[in-house]
């Protein structure tokens, strides 16, 4: 039985009121796409999108996010919606009309949909911000694929009071469309990116002995990592470390003087976190130190693993089968090894992220082109979903329906 207070029909029309302006708005971010923290033009479109709604803005220093804040009639809660903002290096191959104009740059995460879906749940909440038993924080952030975005804006002090709930959305073309899917515990996993030197001795490639070939000591170093991760790691907190890029030598008959190792480190807890890059310095240093040659580890921390409160899944299930029956939500059996930085909002607040499908029109979900392919096309009708689903949360996070 799935009671819920909130009025379903009010937000599925205010979604479906809100789609032809989120639609724009997404083919306009979509058409210029910008990278890291510094987005300007999107956050211009932004600005646009909550021109004259009943909104306080709150914006800088470390990027161009911005969080609007909706008051409503009485003192309640805080909840947090977020949106994230950035796009990817890569050269769009879609074909569509809105195609990018920036080369080199394309929103492949679909990061143009969830501001888009922000900006529209913005609008329709102030519309009826008397359903509001409190406040609603609306998080436009940059800088989410890789450059902390969400980080810059909670040291910015721009994320106060934390919110007592935090919810964000996470479009995907591999899911049927207009599911919702999420999880309680690991969502998503921290991510470290790793870079290994070995260093030895150059020398001709006929008289090894009088050199220190650093190429077998890397082969060794790439093998014992895998070795490390089934014999250090328990099985049920699990780890990923893929050596991505091997790099030595310039030819066939010189021994060089040193290669180096590139790869990523994934978990799905802070403690394996930990000790797997304990081990990966261990393991590197030590199997060069049996060969004479010298291993220097670097290990650039990225995002923590995303965990997503029990409280606040429960109530994305309930608010997302309320709306749009009990086919809406689907409970993702496993993690995903992909990473997110809204991993540290959830680190300072219960909160929850959900992925909403949009397969796109007479594709199959699970075929079709992946986020961060640069042929990843959405059905943007979805949106009106994702709009829906923003304001009965934020709704129902108010409201009796969460119990903290
Ligand atoms: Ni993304």
């Amino acid at each position: 039985m799935n009671a819920m207070t909130f009025d379903a029909e009010t937000w599925i029309a205010a979604g479906e009121a809100g789609l032809p302006a989120a639609i724009a708005l997404r083919r306009a971010i979509h058409a210029e796409p910008e990278l890291g923290l510094d987005l300007p033009k999107t956050t211009a479109k932004v600005r646009a999108a909550l021109a004259g709604l009943p909104l306080e803005i709150r914006e800088g220093p470390s990027t161009t996010g911005l969080v609007a804040i909706l008051r409503g009639p009485a003192n309640g809660r805080t909840v947090l919606l977020r949106g994230d903002m950035d796009a990817l290096p890569l050269i769009e191959d879609t074909g569509l009309d809105f195609t990018s104009q920036s080369h080199g740059a394309m929103h492949a995460c679909g990061h143009d949909t969830h501001v888009a879906m922000l900006a529209g749940a913005a609008r329709a909440l102030c519309e009826r911000r008397e359903k509001l038993a409190g406040t609603v924080m609306f998080m436009f952030q940059p800088g989410e694929e890789g450059w902390h975005g969400a980080r810059h804006m909670l040291e910015d002090g721009l994320i106060d009071p934390l919110p007592d709930a935090a919810f964000a959305l996470h479009i995907s073309p591999n899911m049927p469309a207009g599911a919702f899917a999420g999880r309680t515990g690991p969502l998503l996993a921290s991510s470290d990116k790793l870079r290994i030197k070995v260093i030895g001795r150059g020398g001709h490639a006929s008289m090894p002995q009088d050199a220190l070939d650093p190429i077998p000591v890397l082969c060794e170093i790439v093998t014992a990592l895998q070795a490390m991760v089934t014999r250090r790691l328990s099985v049920f907190d699990p780890a990923v470390i893929t050596i991505a890029r091997m790099e030595a030598g310039t030819t066939d008959n010189v021994i060089p003087e040193e290669g180096r190792l590139w790869g990523t480190l994934r978990t799905l807890s802070e403690q394996t976190r930990a000790t797997a890059q304990e081990g990966i310095r261990r393991v590197a240093e030590h199997v060069a130190l049996a060969h004479g040659a010298k291993a220097e580890v670097e290990i650039d921390a990225g995002f923590p693993v995303t965990v997503c409160d029990g409280r606040i899944t429960d109530l994305a299930q309930r608010t997302a089968t309320h709306l749009f029956g009990e086919d809406a939500w689907i409970t993702m059996p496993n993690p995903m090894m992909g990473a997110e930085d809204f991993a540290y909002i959830l680190q300072k607040a219960p909160g929850a992220m959900a992925f909403l499908g949009a397969a796109p029109e007479g594709g199959d979900y699970r075929t079709c082109c992946a986020l961060h392919s640069n042929r990843m096309v959405l059905r943007e009708e979805v949106m009106a979903r994702g709009i829906a689903m923003h304001c009965a949360m934020a709704e129902a996070a108010l409201s009796g329906d969460l119990e903290l």
